[in-house]
């Protein structure tokens, strides 16, 4: 008998010829690029024992209640699981997969492109070509600062922040910072040195956020925080938009606490266009785009796929998640 499985979006090709292929599953679908409204998600996942679904779906009792006791496997085209209530899931023994290392580099090579924008400022530039603002070559004119010399803090340093740390070490970094719960022996391989956060905070000319979201990370970057920054440091947040107190950013941006943020999360998402934060020349919002290159998202969609087939069939998945 085919198992039933609901995918809450349209996903890469690779994704898809996996689910056909196996000959395991019968699919339905939200079949579309925008989320399906919480009441279609209530009404898909019922009688499912396997579902697909998206960083921006909510998995909590209600959902895993609609879905009823079918439910055998979650599969998340994420990296990220904060949007995933595992506690409910593990209690009613359901096995969760997950799109970890496929995305590293992408996501990584992502948050240096946001840094140098933010840094040196080109959405500005950008933005005053277009307006006239152009006049001539001004020696003082839309400055920023270089990661020449510079100190770079990483707050949580997993695969992602050694792929930042990897990739920003080229351009002439002198120290690379990081704290978080422990040391990692392998944080050798980017001279990473373990810090108290505070020390990070003060020492740091470039701080990039790559933890993931967790009680203890929630709201982490708050008023305190910024003020132990530099006033010429530099704020990147690449992990999940609630691990920052916004409306603490708005005031450090706006009073000049710290000189710049480049965010690819938010809280929420989409950010409201009328938000404060788009109202600061020296925060650049980007909208969630950490994973989305061709090559990375089709690869995603494979292992969330296959994930799913594996989980269904009681095998070992290729990404299971266990914590
Ligand atoms: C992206 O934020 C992910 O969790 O995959
Ligand atoms: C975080 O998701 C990491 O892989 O470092």
């Amino acid at each position: 008998r085919l198992m039933k499985v609901f995918l809450t979006r349209r996903i890469p090709q690779e994704g898809m010829k996996i689910l056909s292929a196996t000959g395991v599953c019968e699919v339905s679908q939200w079949d579309s690029d925008e989320p399906a409204p919480r009441a279609e998600l209530l009404k898909g996942v019922q009688g499912a024992h396997g579902l697909l679904c998206m960083l921006s779906d909510k998995i909590d009792a209600e959902v895993l209640d609609a879905a009823g006791p079918n439910l055998k496997v979650i599969s998340t085209f994420s990296v990220g699981y904060d949007h995933l209530a595992m506690d409910e899931i593990k209690k009613r023994g359901i096995r969760v997969g997950y799109t970890p290392d496929v995305l590293t580099d992408a996501t990584a090579e992502l948050a240096v492109a946001l840094l140098l924008s933010t840094a040196r400022r080109l959405p500005e530039g950008v933005e005053e070509v277009k307006n006239g603002g152009w006049s001539s070559w001004k020696p003082l004119w839309l400055c920023g600062h270089g990661l020449s010399d510079s100190t770079v803090g990483i707050i949580g340093l997993g695969r992602i922040g050694m792929a930042i740390a990897q990739r920003l070490k080229p351009f002439g970094v002198k120290r690379v910072l990081y704290s978080g719960r422990t040391a990692k022996p392998y944080a050798a391989e980017v001279n990473g040195e373990f810090v108290p956060l505070d020390t990070l905070l003060s020492d740091s000319d470039f701080i990039v956020v790559s933890c993931s979201l967790t009680p203890q990370t929630q709201g982490l970057c708050d008023k305190a925080f910024f003020s132990k920054m530099k006033k010429s440091a530099i704020f990147v947040n690449i992990s999940r938009g609630a691990v920052v107190n916004q409306e603490d950013l708005y005031e450090a941006l706006k009073n000049g606490q710290i000189a710049a943020a480049g965010l690819d999360v938010t809280t929420p998402e989409p950010l409201p266009t009328n938000h404060p934060l788009l109202t600061l020349k020296n925060c650049v919002v980007i909208p969630h785009l950490g994973s989305a290159t061709y090559s990375t998202r089709g690869v995603m969609s494979a292992l969330a796929a296959q994930n799913l087939v594996n989980g269904l069939q009681g095998a070992d998945m290729p990404s299971e998640l266990t914590v």
